[in-house]
């Protein structure tokens, strides 16, 4: 069953989705330029400027090869589109490997773009990554189970959280970024009895993407989900619109149109 919910109203703080933990499920989508950003501007709480862009907007093969550079550009746009959501910046991979990097980079991240907050991916070994970043005053999404990021030292897209054991290593990470000062945490690509258990065990809200239904909130990218992306469909994206198809039609109108010179009539020209 669906319901109707009012739109956003108010800019979304870090305190909003902090008070939102166990009350109303969060929605968060990707966007990666002002103008789609704009159409999501009184729709959901928070953007999150996705290093996805390197696979659905530069049709790269992973994410690995996005830039600190290419996330300004991208996150300057939807802070332009967007105005209410919570924006955040995703930091590329290679852009927060030392505490130095993560303070230099992410400094970059809030002095060049409105972002309220970044994004690592990592666990228990990066919690002394955020703690620097918290500390600095830099508000950090953390991002566990299957990290994009990790994909090359991992083998490969994994589902975690299958054995009591890994459930239990997703637990603690969960533990560890919260005590290091994460606001929230993306779990993606896990099991929902891992995704319930990471729920369970801290105080910041979840955000899940392919974590089934446990978690306080969900995140989906938005050419996934508007069926904008057509090489691969995850089990865990929904599509709300067959994009791709309403764009081919549309051109199709348009081709036929100009070539039977129907396209400009008089309605069109001066
Ligand atoms: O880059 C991205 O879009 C993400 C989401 C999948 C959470 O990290």
């Amino acid at each position: 069953m669906s319901i109707h919910t009012p739109k956003i109203e108010k800019k979304v703080t870090l305190t909003t989705i902090a008070k939102m933990k166990g009350k109303e499920p969060i929605t968060m989508v990707t966007a990666y330029d002002a103008l789609f950003a704009g159409l999501f501007d009184t729709e959901v709480e928070m953007i999150l400027v996705g290093d996805s862009l390197n696979m659905s907007f530069l049709g790269k093969e992973d994410t690995l090869s996005a830039t600190m550079d290419q996330m300004i550009y991208h996150t300057q746009a939807v802070c332009n589109g967007a105005k209410l959501p919570l924006i955040v910046l995703d930091m590329p991979f290679g852009s927060y490997s030392t505490v130095d990097d993560a303070i230099h980079n992410a400094t970059r991240a809030y002095q060049e773009t409105n972002a309220q907050a970044i994004k690592i991916e990592g666990g228990k070994e990066r919690a002394h990554i955020v703690e620097a970043l918290t500390q600095n005053s830099i508000a950090v999404l953390g991002h566990i189970g299957l990290m994009p990021q990790f994909l090359r030292s991992d083998g490969g897209y994994k589902i975690r959280g299958k054995t009591k054991e890994d459930i239990a290593s997703l637990v603690s990470d969960a533990k560890a970024l919260e005590a290091a000062g994460i606001f929230a945490l993306v779990v993606e690509g896990v099991k929902e009895e891992a995704a319930r258990a990471i729920t369970e065990a801290v105080n910041i809200p979840t955000i899940g993407i392919g974590a089934g239904n446990v978690t306080d909130g969900q995140v989906l990218v938005w050419s996934d989900m508007f069926g904008f992306f057509e090489s691969f469909k995850p089990k865990f994206v929904k599509q709300y619109l067959d994009g791709a198809k309403q764009i081919r039609k549309g051109l199709e109108a348009y081709r036929n149109e100009v070539k039977g010179r129907e396209f400009p009539s008089e309605e069109y020209t001066y």
